[in-house]
């Protein structure tokens, strides 16, 4: 089954983040996934400008920016002009979510909607032909290596049956607790981008760990 691998840097050696990076560009991930955290919509903070900026200048795969941030749509032209190529916002703090989307294309990025575990995927109903990408969290925002939501599924299956329906393009990602079994089942209930954080980073050997994950 073909899908797009996408390694989280959360769960990285962040003492070490130059090794880290180059250890993904030698592997078969597709994309490299940043979660940008605030301290206000999740009860974390992680990276900022100065980091994005310092990846940017040594990673050869292209960028999928998760902002887990209130008011994502300021930072919009900071994302561009640091080489994001795909840009996620929450459902969840965007009161004008249409508006916001517009402003990612505009700005020359692909545009990505995330729904929180309890936010229905029916709620993108009447903006899902404007989207990218929707990336399901399988697990509540701001932090590596939490349970997985068995729940997951279901909304993935849901959320295909909804873009198959309308013959959409739509990518399907999923982030949260995936890992090699996680991930399989995840494709087959319709996702074709798979987010994993702990999995790959913790493995004994990371690159091996992907190259399993893209061929299994
Ligand atoms: C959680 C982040 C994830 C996280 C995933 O808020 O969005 O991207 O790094 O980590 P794992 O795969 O360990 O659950
Ligand atoms: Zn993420």
């Amino acid at each position: 089954m073909s899908f797009l691998l996408a390694p989280s840097l959360l769960s990285a050696d962040f003492l070490h983040l130059e090794n880290e990076i180059k250890m993904v560009n030698a592997s078969n991930a597709d994309w490299l996934h940043l979660d940008i955290m605030d301290g206000v919509f999740v009860p974390n903070i992680s990276i900022g400008f100065p980091v994005i900026k310092s990846i940017y200048k040594v990673c050869t795969k292209p960028l999928d920016v998760h902002l887990m941030i209130v008011d994502p749509q300021k930072f919009i032209p900071e994302f561009r002009d640091l080489g994001v190529q795909y840009l996620s916002v929450h459902y969840e703090v965007c009161a004008h979510l249409h508006r916001t989307i517009y402003q990612i294309k505009d700005a020359g990025m692909k545009a990505s909607v995330v729904l929180n575990p309890h936010t229905p995927v029916e709620v993108l109903t009447d903006i899902l032909e404007d989207l990218d990408m929707v990336l399901i969290m399988s697990v509540d925002p701001g932090f590596g290596g939490q349970k997985f939501i068995e729940r997951s599924y279901d909304k993935v299956r849901r959320l295909r049956a909804m873009i198959d329906k309308r013959g959409l393009n739509t990518l399907i990602e999923v982030d949260g607790g995936i890992n090699l079994e996680r991930g399989k089942l995840m494709l087959e209930a319709g996702a074709n981008v798979l987010v994993a954080g702990n999995a790959i980073f913790k493995a004994d050997d990371p690159i091996q760990y992907m190259k399993q994950m893209k061929t299994e």
